[in-house]
């Protein structure tokens, strides 16, 4: 049978944000004009080589009722939680952490000059998961798997590629994919995604096309229905990341850092972070 090709059936333009400390950042997924792919509630792409920009990092906050990942491209960050779980992440690390019932943490860069650049993507858990135990899933760089081809060099942080390599994330409710993909000048990406995920490229560096449409860097582009994705680097190649995940379809309550599916909930995770019980 003939494979369809996913074709980009919306573009989103990521909005300069301010979180945590001070740290200033680009808003792909969560802001008002896109406030999510189910099953992915934020992407944030922070950036910068100047301290001001990260310094402040994200003193201690709570999560509740969503997974957080960090992936982290340049510079070092510490976390620690209530839970006495604590750990470094430098450049090419990831940490998938499932923050379930509840968790009160800090992400501070353990850098004071230099480059921190990375990425954190929300990923919602279902009615069913919401209240699990807290999880983490820290992968040191060399436990992520390099998939290389002709003209192209693949991350594999969780999911399945094509040749059979899959990410050490695992275990995840919503079945994720997440690649980050580095093309050279007009080298091709051909990927099967399973059908059914919701799917997007964000473009970091460089220009990807993608059928008729080109994503530039800052852009998100969310992917129609079809078999596998086909993208092609631009004249100066690409840096993407080729993200997918099993929509949840349940309702979604959020206010700040937790997400729900009822008012109720997140009333109770109000009273429950004020009463001391994360
Ligand atoms: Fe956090």
């Amino acid at each position: 049978m003939a494979q369809v090709n996913r074709p980009i059936i919306r573009t989103v333009r990521g909005q300069p944000a301010s979180d945590g400390a001070g740290v200033k950042m680009l808003r792909i997924i969560g802001t008002q004009a896109f406030p999510d792919l189910d099953p992915f509630l934020m992407l944030d792409e922070f950036g910068s080589d100047d301290p001001d920009a990260y310094i402040g990092g994200f003193p201690d906050h709570p999560h509740r009722g969503f997974e957080t990942v960090t992936y982290m491209l340049e510079g070092r960050m510490r976390h620690h939680d209530n839970k006495g779980n604590s750990g470094d992440l430098g450049p090419g690390s990831v940490q998938w952490m499932t923050a379930g019932s509840g968790l009160i943490h800090s992400e501070m860069p353990l850098q004071q000059h230099g480059m921190m650049r990375g990425f954190q993507l929300w990923v919602n858990l279902p009615a069913r998961e919401k209240m699990t135990p807290p999880r983490y899933q820290d992968i040191a760089p060399e436990a992520v798997p390099v998939v290389t081809r002709p003209g192209l060099t693949m991350k594999i942080l969780t999911g399945t590629s094509t040749e059979g390599v899959s990410g050490p994330v695992a275990g995840i409710a919503t079945q994720p994919v997440y690649f980050d993909v580095e093309l050279e000048a007009h080298g091709l990406l051909v990927e099967p995604l399973p059908r059914g995920h919701n799917a997007f490229f964000y473009c970091y560096e460089g220009d990807i096309r993608v059928g008729s449409t080109t994503l530039r860097r800052g852009e998100l582009g969310v992917l129609g229905a079809g078999d596998r994705v086909v993208g092609e680097g631009g004249d100066h190649g690409a840096r993407v990341l080729l993200v997918a995940g099993r929509p949840l379809h349940e309702p979604i309550e959020r206010h700040g850092p937790f997400v729900m599916n009822t008012r109720e909930e997140i009333r109770q995770a109000f009273a429950d972070f004020h009463a001391g019980r994360f």
